[in-house]
C-alpha cells in the first residue's frame, strides 16, 4: 500500500534537507506517493498567499505532511509562523509535538503540548505606539487539552523501559495554569500505577538538561516551555541539525505533520552545509506513525552510524540511504 504524502519543502535549506529525507524513505523500500505544495516565504512574497483555504482542505486528505522549513528574511515575523505553521497545528488538531533526543548523554522524549498555551494568540494591544501602550498575551489551558497531552505522555512512558515521566512547568509562579497541569497529572497518574512521575520547574529543568540529562525519560510540558526546552535539549544532544519533530493528531482525524526543529537557515543555502539528519529522522517518525515501524527502525539504526560523520548534505543523505 502506498502512503500519500504532502510535501512542503518551503524555503532556504528546506528543499535541500527534504530531498535527502525522501531519498532515504525510498531507499528504505517504503512506497510513497508525494504531492509537492509550494508554500512558505517565497510563495508569500510572490503571491501574497500564506495558506489558502483550498490548499488546507486538500492537505486534510493526505496520510501525512512532511515539511522542510519556512521563512525568508523579507517576510515580517509572525506572518508565516501564525499563518502557516501554527494554522496547520491548530486546524489539523496536531495537539502533540513529539521531540526525541537520543544522542550524546541524553535519551529522552519531550511531549510538548501543541495547540494551547501562549501560542493561541489570545490578547491584544491598546494605544499602540504611545507611551501608554498596553500589550497582553494570555496563556490558554483547557482541562481537555492538558489531559489529552498528559495521557499521551503517560502512554509513551509506559511503553518505555524506564517508565518515568517528568512534568515541567512553573507552578510556583503560574499558579492557575500550573495547578491545572499538576492536578491533571496527579489524577491521570492513578491510571498508570507503574509509571513513576517527577516534577521540575522549567528554570531548574534547564540546569538539569545541561548537567544531568540522564535523569529524563519522557518529559511533558506546555507549548512555550516545550519550545524553549527542546532547543536546549537539541543543543545538548548534538546540535539542532539532529533535532526532529512530529506534530501529531493521535486521534487520526486528519494527517499529522513531520518537520525538523531547525529553520530555513538562509545563510547556508546552496553551500551543502545543511545537516539533513533532522529531516531524515522526522521522516522516520512519519513512517513509524504510518505503521512502517520496521523501516523507521532501520533508518534510525543507520543514522546512529552517520551522526558522528561529517559531510555535505547529500553525502550524509547518501550515507544513511546506502546503509538500508
Ligand atoms: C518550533 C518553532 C515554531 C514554534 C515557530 C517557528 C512558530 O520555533 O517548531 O519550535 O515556536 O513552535
Ligand atoms: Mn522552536
Amino acid at each position: 500500500m502506498s502512503h500519500r504524502i504532502a510535501v512542503i519543502a518551503g524555503d532556504g535549506i528546506g528543499p535541500e534537507v527534504l530531498a535527502e529525507a525522501l531519498r532515504v524513505v525510498r531507499a528504505a523500500g517504503v512506497d510513497i506517493d508525494t504531492v509537492h505544495y509550494d508554500l512558505g516565504g517565497a510563495r508569500y512574497l510572490r503571491t501574497g498567499d500564506v495558506l489558502p483555504d483550498e490548499t488546507l482542505a486538500e492537505l486534510r486528505g493526505f496520510d501525512a505532511i512532511l515539511l522542510g522549513a519556512v521563512g525568508t528574511p523579507d517576510v515580517p515575523p509572525g506572518v508565516l509562523e501564525r499563518g502557516l505553521l501554527l494554522k496547520l497545528r491548530f486546524e489539523l488538531d496536531l495537539y502533540i509535538n513529539l521531540r526525541p533526543f537520543t544522542s550524546g548523554p541524553i535519551d529522552c522524549l519531550v511531549v510538548r503540548e501543541n495547540t494551547e498555551g501562549p501560542y493561541v494568540g489570545e490578547g491584544g494591544v491598546l494605544r499602540k505606539g504611545t507611551p501608554n501602550e498596553v500589550a497582553t498575551q494570555g496563556s490558554v489551558n483547557t482541562r481537555m487539552g492538558v489531559e489529552r497531552c498528559i495521557r499521551f505522555a503517560f502512554d509513551l512512558a509506559q511503553s518505555r523501559p524506564r517508565r518515568h515521566l517528568t512534568l515541567v512547568h512553573k507552578t510556583n509562579v503560574l499558579t492557575f495554569a500550573g495547578d491545572l497541569w499538576q492536578r491533571t497529572l496527579n489524577e491521570v497518574a492513578a491510571d498508570y500505577p507503574d509509571v513513576e512521575t517527577a516534577y521540575n520547574h522549567v528554570d531548574a529543568a534547564c540546569i538539569y538538561l545541561v548537567e544531568s540529562p540522564q535523569r529524563y525519560d519522557v518529559v511533558v510540558t506546555d507549548n512555550l516551555f516545550g519550545d524553549i526546552l527542546t532547543d536546549l535539549a537539541g543543543a545538548v544532544a548534538g546540535g539542532i541539525g539532529l533535532a526532529a519533530s512530529a506534530n501529531l493528531n493521535p486521534a487520526r482525524t486528519g494527517p499529522s505533520l513531520f518537520e525538523p526543529v531547525h529553520g530555513s537557515a538562509p545563510d547556508i543555502v546552496g553551500t551543502g552545509r545543511a545537516n539533513p539528519l533532522a529531516a531524515v529522522r522526522s521522516a522516520a517518525m512519519m513512517l513509524d506513525f504510518l505503521g512502517e515501524a520496521d523501516a523507521a527502525a532501520r533508518i534510525e539504526k543507520a543514522m546512529t552510524d552517520v551522526i558522528p560523520m561529517s559531510g555535505t548534505t547529500s553525502e550524509l543523505g547518501d550515507a544513511v540511504a546506502s546503509r538500508l
